[in-house]
């Protein structure tokens, strides 16, 4: 981009997200590369299991993907965000402009070390790690954060970058507006006679119980967002949270999304609209899991008269406001990692997670910002898929 080459960047925004694959040919490492992550998934002997699965599904995955146009959206999505998101940095916040946003995906690539050795060698002072989940899980953003830290298990920290790190973000106003925003605009296509008695089905990939059990935070944050979209969208309407795209025999959260649309049209319950809550583009799971399989063959199956599905954020001009009072809020914070990232779940007996939190507490630690350049007042602001 012209705006990146003609600017030295001050400021790395790191936008941190699992990935999908671009085409086709990429299906069969990605899922390897998934199902071998014991962050991501825990499987006996996953050394062997994971890449025996991985190559048991690549074909059917790589046909679903053909199906969507050959390949993911995310990079896609991701790039324009970043880079709405840094051209309105750079006016709202002109004291650590440039900003320039990295890409840093967990399963394909850009890798966390494409992200960081570019961060390095374009010699920032300040990089934000932002993680694009706005609901914390351990297997996704945790997931992500491990990498950052396997990387620089055997490198120097440098030592001329300040670092920090954005964990979540699933209370954040602005987020539910948006939502709010794509559930009206899908609303506004049902029958009037019918419109407030539509079923909302607010719906996020599931976990896995034992992780739930664990303590972690997911199931409570993505509920967070729903309550606080609803507020925002201020209807009479009932809603649910449901859960999909569980995979393997153990119990995960329910109930599932497709299992709900089947149980509504037994209740004669037949006009419903699914959104998306915990996906900030459209991938797999929303293009191929909501609209064919749910919103197309099960919802016909199960003789729904009719389903919507609410587009997710993508560029939408609020999503890219609220990143910015996110980064811009966060700038502001003398605070550079959460307590709330810090503390473990109560159960955890990962010595990885362990390991994990101390080195962000190294790397994030004793810095303190320079608010006098901060012209605005700012209050400090504060999974899964293996297709
Ligand atoms: Fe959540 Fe370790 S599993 S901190």
């Amino acid at each position: 981009m012209a705006h990146d080459q003609v600017r030295k960047p001050k400021t790395a925004i790191v936008m941190l997200n699992m990935g999908g694959p671009t085409n086709i040919d990429e299906v069969g490492d990605y899922l390897h590369r998934i199902m071998t992550d014991r962050d991501m998934i825990q499987l006996p002997v996953q050394s062997r299991l994971g890449p025996w699965i991985a190559s048991r599904r690549t074909e059917d995955v790589q046909k679903k993907y053909s199906e969507i146009g050959g390949g993911s959206p995310i990079l896609k999505w991701t790039n324009s965000q970043g880079h709405l998101l840094v051209e309105t940095l750079d006016k709202l916040h002109p004291a650590t402009a440039p900003h320039k946003h990295y890409v840093c995906f967990r399963y394909v690539p850009p890798f966390t070390h494409d992200a960081f050795n570019a961060i390095e060698s374009d010699g920032v002072e300040r990089a934000v790690i932002f993680s694009q989940y706005p609901q914390y899980s351990c297997a996704t953003t945790g997931s992500s954060l491990n990498a950052i830290a396997d990387f620089y298990k055997d490198r120097e920290i440098p030592k001329n970058i300040k670092f920090s790190l954005i964990e979540r973000w699933a209370s954040h106003p602005l987020l539910a507006k948006v939502f709010a925003e794509r559930i009206k605009e899908k609303l506004a296509v049902f029958d009037p006679e019918v419109r407030d008695d539509v079923v909302i089905l607010f719906t996020a990939h599931s976990l896995p119980l034992k992780a739930v059990s664990r303590g972690d935070t997911y199931p409570h944050e993505v509920a967070a967002t729903v309550a606080n979209t609803m507020l925002h969208l201020n209807v009479k309407n009932p809603y649910r949270l449901v859960w999909q795209s569980k995979v393997g025999p153990l119990p995960w959260l329910q109930p599932y999304t497709d299992d709900a649309i089947k149980a509504y049209a037994k209740q004669g319950k037949k006009n419903l609209l699914l959104v998306p809550i915990a996906f900030v583009n459209e991938h797999i799971e929303t293009l191929h899991e909501l609209d064919i399989e749910y919103c197309h063959d099960i919802a016909k199956e199960a003789g729904i008269t009719h389903i919507e599905r609410a587009a997710t954020p993508n560029a939408h001009p609020t999503f890219i406001a609220a990143l910015a009072d996110i980064v811009v809020k966060h700038l502001a914070d003398q605070e550079k990692v959460s307590k709330q990232f810090l503390t473990r779940c109560p159960h955890c007996v990962s010595e990885r997670c362990n390991s994990s939190k101390q080195f962000f507490k190294e790397l994030c630690g004793g810095i303190t910002t320079d608010t006098s350049d901060i012209t605005n007042e700012e209050a400090p602001s504060q999974s899964l898929n293996i297709k």
